[in-house]
């Protein structure tokens, strides 16, 4: 375990060989200084689960406006000028980024194509494209499970519902990473800022394009819905509209791209579990939970704090920014029972990984449903599948994600 003083243990965080495993970190952070400022990611970290929930909830005082525009606060005038058009997105208000009343008002516009109903609806598909992902791979004999199944299933099935072609997913996929390339870091370099900001203007053109031929041509999908929505003019404007888009496309996909790829990885370095999961299908739902706590795909995210706070004795001011660390609270010990094993039949899993509260996931029953298949269809089709490399291929860009590049499996 690291030697390092309290005092910097935080910094630690950004450095590759801490991404690469930071649970002894955040362990120690825990422990010794559970509310804890970090010059490096220029925020608070809370990493205790009884510290995590109350910024969930008070969301007065914890706010979700504006929490990613202060990147650009450190440049001076002229060069914060270039990002104008970063920095006013992130500003403005959309789903993830409002407080109520507005964010009442834009999250009811999209909660119903996400509920049990549709979602089961959206089954026989889903089940389809997984046989069919899966299938493939059989076939070849070997598989890249985070390029050949865990980034197009999300996308296919959130592309579909939304109304993006499958056929696009590669630019959407390519700008959802760049367009959140800066998260994460205290003054992240002008060259990420201007490769985000080209990502946002082409995001934001795509978005425009697909709304304009749905105000032509409506079909049935959500940004119909939407278009309609915004038709009436009082429930949503034309930014609001497109804000949401990307919102819902880059919360969309990549998120359960990781829980796939961070819980077969994990799965199978516990053969033991896997074996178990085999043996029980009947522990699918619970397995797939365990994956979710155990590597949380959302490592860290940040609230904004709106008036001056003192937690734990530390006085936080306003406008400071206080990072909600998931994959802390996901393994606190005053929560779970030996937090650092993986085990498919923990109950209860109170884990915080899709959030809590008024912002909790909109797409955790989906994510939930597509895990489930998939991995049911791994144990049926593909129970003797094997890791190629064990070293894991984390993808390291982006340091509030927990993400692999690459999972090569054999069958
Ligand atoms: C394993 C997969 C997923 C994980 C781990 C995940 C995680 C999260 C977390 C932690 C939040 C809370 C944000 C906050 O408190 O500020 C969130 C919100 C959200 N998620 Fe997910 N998500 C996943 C899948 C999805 C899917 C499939 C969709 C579908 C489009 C989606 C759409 C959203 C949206 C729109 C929000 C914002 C809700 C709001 O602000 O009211 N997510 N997600």
């Amino acid at each position: 375990m690291s030697t390092s003083p309290v005092a910097t243990l935080g910094d630690s965080l950004v450095l590759k060989e801490v991404m690469i495993d930071p649970y002894p970190t955040l362990c120690r952070l825990q422990r010794e200084d559970p509310v804890h400022w970090c010059d490096a990611i220029g925020a608070w970290l809370f990493t205790r689960y009884d510290d995590i929930v109350p910024t969930f909830r008070n969301v007065c005082t914890y706010s979700n406006e504006g929490r990613l525009s202060k990147v650009v606060e450190y440049l001076p005038a002229e060069s914060r000028a270039h990002y104008k058009v970063l920095e006013e997105h992130f500003r403005a208000k959309s789903l993830i980024f409002s407080d109520p009343p507005d964010h009442t008002r834009l999250r009811a516009l999209v909660t119903k194509v996400f509920n049990a109903t549709r979602v089961e609806e959206m089954r026989p598909r889903i089940t389809e494209l997984i046989d069919k992902l899966v299938g493939d791979a059989l076939d070849r004999g070997h598989a890249d499970v985070i390029n050949d199944i865990a980034v197009p299933l999300p996308f296919t099935i959130v592309g579909a519902i939304i109304g993006v072609p499958a056929s696009d997913q590669d630019n959407v996929k390519r700008w959802a990473d760049e367009l959140l390339a800066f998260q994460g870091l205290n003054k992240p370099p002008e060259a990420i800022l201007k490769i985000s900001q080209q990502a946002l203007i082409d995001f934001r053109a795509y978005i425009g394009e697909l709304i304009r031929e749905r105000r032509r041509t409506p079909r049935a999908d959500l940004l119909s819905s939407l278009v309609a929505a915004e038709a009436e003019g009082d429930k949503l404007t034309e930014q609001e509209l497109t804000y949401t888009c990307i919102t819902l496309l880059v919360a969309g996909h990549e998120t359960t791209t990781s829980l796939i790829g961070n819980g077969l990885y994990t799965i199978l370095r516990h053969p033991d579990q896997w074996d178990l999961l085999r043996r029980e299908p009947s522990l699918l739902g619970s397995a797939v939970e365990e994956m979710l706590r155990f590597e949380s795909p959302v490592g860290r995210q940040p609230r904004v704090v709106k008036e001056d706070i003192e937690v734990r004795g530390k006085l936080i001011r306003q406008g400071d920014v206080v990072f909600q660390m998931l994959n802390a609270a996901n393994r606190d010990p005053e929560y779970f029972e030996n937090p650092d094993e993986f085990d498919i039949r923990r109950q209860p899993n109170r884990h915080l990984s899709f959030g809590m509260g008024i912002h909790f996931c909109v797409g955790a029953l989906l994510a939930r449903t597509e895990a489930q298949i998939l991995f049911q269809t791994l144990v049926e089709r593909a129970p003797h599948i094997q890791l190629v490399d064990e070293k894991p291929d984390w993808d390291l860009r982006k340091p509030n994600s927990r993400m692999m590049h690459s999972l090569d499996v054999r069958f």
